[in-house]
């Protein structure tokens, strides 16, 4: 069921289903969420079973202020601090220790937890009202069933999960990709996941530079090489390759579609073209969005131009390399 996210009734009624347990869609700046409340055991296992996600990928908690990290964090090392400050409220998840008798479900056992204090208005609207109900933080994964595209538009939620889950409409998500992850448990920082935030913007902020995850990284489903996949298999290449391979494509040979920023259409094509925005923001903003449409084409393969390796693309390099290793 789509309620208004701007109608503060709807944003109270939603925040009652969470206080009681139940499961609701909502907003981000990034991608939408299906939140539990994140004290509540059975509430996040619901989330586990709906999206069908394994129930050791340890999920996200989002917060209505950055001061209530102090709830479930055991710890609050120095560039976690430094990282919210510069980026809460924000598209950036922190992960630190976890207060041991503290979200254990949503934290999937980890002794770690995930937390994320988002800007998108409609978010911060129903974590604040759900808090004076006594919830202390929203487990949330991206509104998705497990291993396909993030959810950037309310009714991709509907898609997802049909209409008896309540979700909050809230519009297209402004960046559309999920958060940067940084793990900040390990005595230096890691970067699990770019986002819109890309390396060079978290380690000025950091005030030093983010590791890349090793074997030891904890295990995150957002961090697995085949992720964010469409129905169709995707093939990423440069420019130069993808042009040969359209001109020595026969017609009619499989149904492609192609996802291009500078690449073109041979004349006299008949594939179908998705531009890909010029710009990083535009891009990411639209990307999960054009790949559900491309999907809905039918086709079963779609060949898309690399990103240009300038850091601004790092987060949706990122996702579409995923969805390249998944297909
Ligand atoms: O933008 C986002 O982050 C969205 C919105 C809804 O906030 N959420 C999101 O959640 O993308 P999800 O569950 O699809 O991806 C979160 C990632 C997963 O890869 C998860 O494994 C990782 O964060 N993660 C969460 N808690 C973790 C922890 N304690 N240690 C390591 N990784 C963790
Ligand atoms: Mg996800």
């Amino acid at each position: 069921m789509l309620l208004a996210g701007e109608d503060p009734i709807a944003v109270e009624r939603a925040a009652q289903v969470l206080a009681e347990g139940g499961l609701v869609g909502l907003p981000t700046e990034t991608v939408y969420g299906l939140g539990a409340r994140a004290d509540r055991d059975e509430a996040v296992a619901a989330i586990f079973t709906l999206k069908g996600r394994p129930s050791d990928h340890p999920l996200i908690v989002h917060l209505a202020e950055p001061g209530d990290a102090a709830g479930f964090a055991a710890d609050w090392p120095p560039v976690a601090q430094r990282l919210a400050e510069a980026f809460w409220p924000g598209p950036l998840t922190l992960i630190v220790p976890r207060r041991p008798e503290r979200a254990a479900a949503a934290a999937a056992g980890q002794g770690s937890i995930g937390l994320r204090c988002p800007a998108h208005p409609v978010a911060r609207a129903l974590l604040r009202a759900a808090r004076e109900r006594g919830v202390p933080g929203v487990a949330a994964p991206s509104a998705n069933r497990f291993g396909r595209i993030s959810p950037t538009r309310a009714e991709h939620v509907v898609e997802e999960f049909g209409d008896t889950l309540l979700v909050l409409d809230g519009g297209a998500c402004p960046v559309g990709i999920e958060s940067a992850i940084v793990d900040c448990t390990r005595g230096h920082p890691v970067l699990l996941r770019p986002g819109q935030l890309g390396r060079e913007r978290l380690e000025a902020a950091a005030g030093e530079a983010l590791r890349e995850p090793d074997d030891e990284a904890p295990r995150a489903s957002g961090t697995l090489e085949a992720h964010y996949a469409p129905r169709a298999r995707l093939r990423l290449m440069p420019a130069p390759m993808l042009n040969t391979a359209l001109q020595v494509l026969g017609p009619g040979e499989v149904k492609l579609a192609l996802y291009s920023r500078t690449v073109r259409l041979p004349p006299g094509s008949r594939l179908r073209h998705k531009p890909m925005p010029l710009q990083a923001d535009a891009a990411a903003h639209d990307l999960f969005a054009d790949l559900r449409e491309i999907d809905a084409l039918g086709v079963d393969l779609i060949w898309v131009e690399e990103p240009p390796p300038d850091p601004a693309w790092d987060g949706v390099r990122d996702r579409l390399r995923r969805a390249a290793a998944a297909s």
